[in-house]
């Protein structure tokens, strides 16, 4: 409700001109540090998993790892990393994505997930909504179902949810904070 969204977005501090000149960056960390906030942030996305029926939570490195450690623990649930290209050690399956300048590229373990998961994929925050789609891909890939996208905080101005509407084939797309 409000008192959550309050309580986490006190503790999101926005960075003027970081990493570059006009981007305003939204630091997590003092939540980070913020027992009660942490805690009612892991809360908030574990009743998602509950209401979404996920059986999997997949943690977008490196910032959604963080925050989706500690939901799958607190869910019972297994934790499976999507990282950046180059740090898996086994088979992957790798998806690239669009930058504002250049491409990226994500991996899963190609026998990380099975048909039949269930995924809600966790991450901190949705900007264009590039990471999130490519990771939407690499878990249909795999074989397993979409449960939904979890995020702590959308950036609306930047239409990521539009971007991401089509790869979501229906599922939910949850925002804690939206601004
Ligand atoms: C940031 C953020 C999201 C992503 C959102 O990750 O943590 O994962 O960008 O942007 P998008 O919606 O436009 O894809 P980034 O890869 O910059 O850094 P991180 O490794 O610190 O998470
Ligand atoms: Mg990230």
């Amino acid at each position: 409700g409000p008192e959550l969204r309050e309580l986490l977005l006190d503790r999101i501090h926005d960075v003027p001109d970081y990493p570059k000149p006009g981007v305003m960056f939204k630091d997590i960390t003092p939540l980070l540090a913020d027992a009660k906030a942490f805690g009612a942030l892991t809360d908030a996305l574990v009743e998602l998993c509950e209401r979404y029926g996920a059986d999997k939570v997949v943690g977008l490195e490196a910032r959604g790892f963080i925050l989706a450690a500690p939901v799958a623990v607190r869910a019972g649930l297994g934790f499976v990393p999507v990282r950046k290209a180059g740090k898996l050690p086994g088979a992957t399956l790798a998806q690239a994505y669009d930058l504002e300048y250049g491409t990226a590229e994500i991996e899963i373990h190609a026998d990380a997930l099975s048909s039949g998961d269930r995924v809600l994929v966790i991450d901190d925050v949705l900007a264009t909504g590039g990471t999130a789609e490519a990771s939407l891909r690499l878990i249909r890939r795999a074989g397993a179902e979409v449960a939904g996208v979890a995020v702590l905080m959308e950036l609306g101005f930047l239409d990521g949810r539009q971007r991401l509407a089509g790869a979501l084939e229906g599922a939910p797309l949850e925002a804690l904070i939206t601004v």
